[in-house]
């Protein structure tokens, strides 16, 4: 038997005004977003903005549904408005944080297994790592560089292509 044993990194700060300027500008661009999220049922207000290598840059936030699973996280908004408007080109970044009156969010939000899968499929296909940078209603702040930080041993969907 042998075990292996996997590494992850991620850098941490504490307060926006340690950030630079790209990353601190989609952070702000994050919480806007978080501010019309359509969230009635979770009350759980989450925003992501995402930048691309052309300039652009796109926000989502959580889309829920009174019939639950049909509602959509803000990682997911994001990532497919801007694959939609801009097929192919890759994202640098993407920034996404949370807030609820519900209870306190010490640690940054981290993305769901379905939104981590969906950006390893866009960083797979541009072939740079995307930076991720989170947070939550503290001031600690998260950056992960490229996906695989989050997913380790993801599932790689290009083996399928024939
Ligand atoms: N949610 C997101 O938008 N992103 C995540 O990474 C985690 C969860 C949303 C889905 C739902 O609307 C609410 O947060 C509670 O799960």
């Amino acid at each position: 038997m042998i075990t292996h044993t996997f590494t992850v990194a991620y850098s941490e700060f504490s307060g926006i005004t340690n950030l630079d300027e790209p990353d601190r500008n989609l952070l702000n661009k994050a919480w806007e977003a978080s501010e019309s999220a359509y969230a009635p049922y979770s009350r759980f207000n989450v925003g992501a903005a995402l930048a691309l290598e052309n300039g652009m840059v796109f926000k989502g936030n959580n889309q829920e549904n009174g019939a639950y699973p049909s509602g959509i996280c803000a990682e997911r908004v994001a990532v497919f408005a801007a694959s939609a408007s801009c097929p192919g080109v890759p994202i640098k970044s993407i920034a996404v944080v949370a807030r609820t009156e519900v209870f306190d969010l010490a640690n940054p939000v981290t993305p769901c297994g379905a939104c981590r899968q969906v950006i390893s499929e866009y960083e797979t296909l541009s072939g740079q790592p995307i930076r991720i940078i989170l947070q939550g209603s503290s001031d600690k702040i998260w950056i992960f560089d490229g996906i695989e930080n989050l997913l380790p041993f993801m599932f790689y969907g290009e083996k399928l292509k024939k």
